[in-house]
Parts: structure tokens; C-alpha cells; sequence
């Protein structure tokens, strides 16, 4: 009998066949871990992140002697102030909680790669990414202060400065600034597309960030708009951007297949704090399976065309991948 349609069950028949046909791979070494530092010792909880903890200098040592030992190559730290002022002083101070918070992690695990989140609303009373004059976000006059706080990260030991501020011309000016210090040779990831998005709600709750009035609309983008993206990304690698973000990641993998077809920079895919909540919520209700859940959404990121993934789940999934 002649063949009449096509036998595409031929290669799911056999698990070592599934296994030889697979397009997409996950490895430990797409991973980034986020951790939050703050000055005080211990470990407090964060209520929305369950499983994400506040981390004193102390417990960020311990943590990242296990993330070492999972095998995750790379952790981001945002750092928790003390002080919160108009000029965001914390953010590019030398004992700073993200200088102390590098220092500690070079002094423990030399060569776990540091990269720091790059951003000044955590640092100000008005929880905005800029300088704030009465009611504007000011982009030009917080450029200088931007590339201050990534200059202090690398001087603490940072080994990628991750600007997330989205002012224009930060990369430039952190660029500049950095090569001008001698620095010719730390890579620059760039939040390059990151949307105004209701799912960064757990971290503000996490890192005390929230706007103190109205919205980040003004600097981060319309969820609606993917050509912007474009745009974006095009002026971060222009300025000096050598690698890419898209954030959040699984409501925008439209924007991360966008970026890889565009650009030959490796891209990055951050799974921000509401989608780690949602599947955490889900799991402890017992509603869905969560380790086949984030395995499935990772390596649809992957798929997507993520080369790295920036996940509150990366300690889990290197258990998976054991
Ligand atoms: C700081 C920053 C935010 C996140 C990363 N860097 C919050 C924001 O822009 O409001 C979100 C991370 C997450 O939700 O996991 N600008």
C-alpha cells in the first residue's frame, strides 16, 4: 500500500529516539541566578517568593557555595539599602549593600560570575529608575549617576554590569565611563527590552521598589509594542551593548524570537518574580506538577531563542538536570 500521510510517531516511539531527536537543550550553564543582599545578617523570607530569601552577607556567602556546587556559572545581585535619598547615594557608595554584597561573593567563590543589577529605584525615596524633578523622570542627569553605580560594581569586583533603568543612553554613558577607568573588558548586559509589566509586582514587594507615584510607562515599554524592541536593541548594541535582555520573558517569547533573528548578540530571558509566583502558587495548591511546569517553560525560553536564563528557579532546575 502506498504511503497515503505522514508516520511523525515513527520518532516518538522510543525514549532514547525522543531523546536523539530533541532540538532544544537545557544546560546548567544557561542559568543566572538572582539574589537579593541586604545589610542586615541573617535570612528573612520574602512572602511572595517562596523559596527566595533576603540574604545578610553571612547567608549570600553560604548560598553561593551551593550555587557554585549546582554548577550555575553566574548570580545577579540587587541590593537592599539602608539609606534611600534624592541622588540615590546608596546606589554607587563604596560600602553600598551591592559593593560589600560582590566583595563577599568574590572573597567566597572567586569564580562564580558576578553580575549586578545596574539601577537606582531602589535608592530613592520616589522608587523610580531616575532622578526624579518634581513630577518627571529625568533622563540626561541620571546617565552620569547610572554609569557611577555600574563604575562601583566593577571596582567592588562585578564581572557584568546589568543596567535595567532604561533611560536613554545609558549604555553609552556606562560604556564611556567604564573604559575611561580602564575597564575595557567588562561586558555590559543590557536590560534592552524590558516592558512596563505587572509581573515584576513580587520584586518590588522584595526590594521595597515600588513607585512612590505613578508608573514606569514614561521609560519602560508598552507590553503591546514588539517594532519598539527592535529599536531598543538596536541603540543598546550601538552604545556598546554586548549582550541583550528581554524582559519579562514567557508573555513576550514573540520579542525574544524577534531579537535572536535580529541580532547576533546572545540574549538573555528573564522569568521575573510574578511568573515564579504563579507557578509557585499553583504548585503548593497542588494544581499543577511544578518541576515538568518549569522545565517546560525553560526550555520553551530556550526554544524561544534565549541563550541565557535568568530564573528564581535556577538552584531547582540544576537539581533537575543533575
Ligand atoms: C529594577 C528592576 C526590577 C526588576 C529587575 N530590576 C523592577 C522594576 O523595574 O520595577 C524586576 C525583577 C523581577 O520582577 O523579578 N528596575
Amino acid at each position: 500500500m502506498s504511503k497515503t500521510f505522514d508516520r511523525h510517531r515513527r520518532l516518538r516511539s522510543h525514549a532514547k529516539l525522543r531523546d536523539m531527536v530533541r532540538e532544544t537543550q537545557l544546560n546548567v550553564t544557561d542559568l543566572m541566578y538572582p539574589v537579593f543582599a541586604t545589610h542586615d545578617a541573617g535570612r528573612d523570607p520574602i512572602t511572595s517568593m517562596p523559596g527566595v530569601d533576603h540574604l545578610g552577607l553571612d547567608e549570600l556567602r553560604r548560598e553561593v557555595l551551593e550555587v557554585a556546587e549546582l554548577g550555575i556559572p553566574s548570580i545577579m545581585i540587587f541590593g537592599i539599602p539602608t539609606v534611600k535619598d534624592e541622588i540615590s547615594s546608596e546606589a554607587y557608595a563604596e560600602e553600598g549593600i551591592v559593593q560589600q554584597a560582590i566583595r563577599a561573593v568574590k572573597s567566597e567563590v572567586p569564580d562564580l560570575l558576578v553580575a549586578t543589577d545596574v539601577c537606582l529605584c531602589q535608592y530613592n525615596p520616589a522608587g523610580h529608575c531616575g532622578l526624579v524633578h518634581g513630577d518627571e523622570i529625568v533622563n540626561d542627569a541620571s546617565l552620569e549617576l547610572i554609569a557611577a553605580t555600574a563604575l562601583s560594581h566593577v571596582v567592588a569586583g562585578a564581572d557584568i554590569v546589568a543596567p535595567s533603568d532604561m533611560m536613554d543612553g545609558r549604555i553609552a554613558a556606562i560604556r564611556q565611563k567604564l573604559d575611561d577607568a580602564g575597564h575595557v573588558h567588562t561586558p555590559i548586559l543590557s536590560y534592552a527590552v524590558k516592558y512596563a509589566s505587572a509581573f515584576y509586582g513580587p520584586f518590588r514587594e522584595a526590594a521595597d521598589s515600588a513607585p512612590a507615584f505613578g508608573d514606569r510607562r514614561t521609560y519602560q515599554m508598552d507590553p503591546a509594542n514588539i517594532r519598539e524592541a527592535l529599536r531598543e536593541a538596536r541603540s543598546d548594541i550601538a552604545e556598546g551593548a554586548d549582550m541583550l535582555m528581554v524582559k519579562p520573558a514567557l508573555a513576550y517569547m514573540d520579542v525574544i524570537r524577534a531579537l535572536k533573528e535580529e541580532f547576533d548578540a546572545p540574549l538573555a530571558a528573564y522569568n521575573v518574580s510574578g511568573e515564579y509566583a504563579m507557578v509557585k502558587a499553583a504548585a503548593q495548591n497542588g494544581w499543577i506538577d511544578e518541576r515538568a511546569v518549569v522545565m517546560e517553560m525553560m526550555t520553551g525560553l530556550k526554544r524561544a531563542g534565549a541563550d541565557i536564563l535568568i530564573t528564581y528557579f535556577a538552584k531547582d532546575i540544576a537539581r533537575y538536570l543533575g
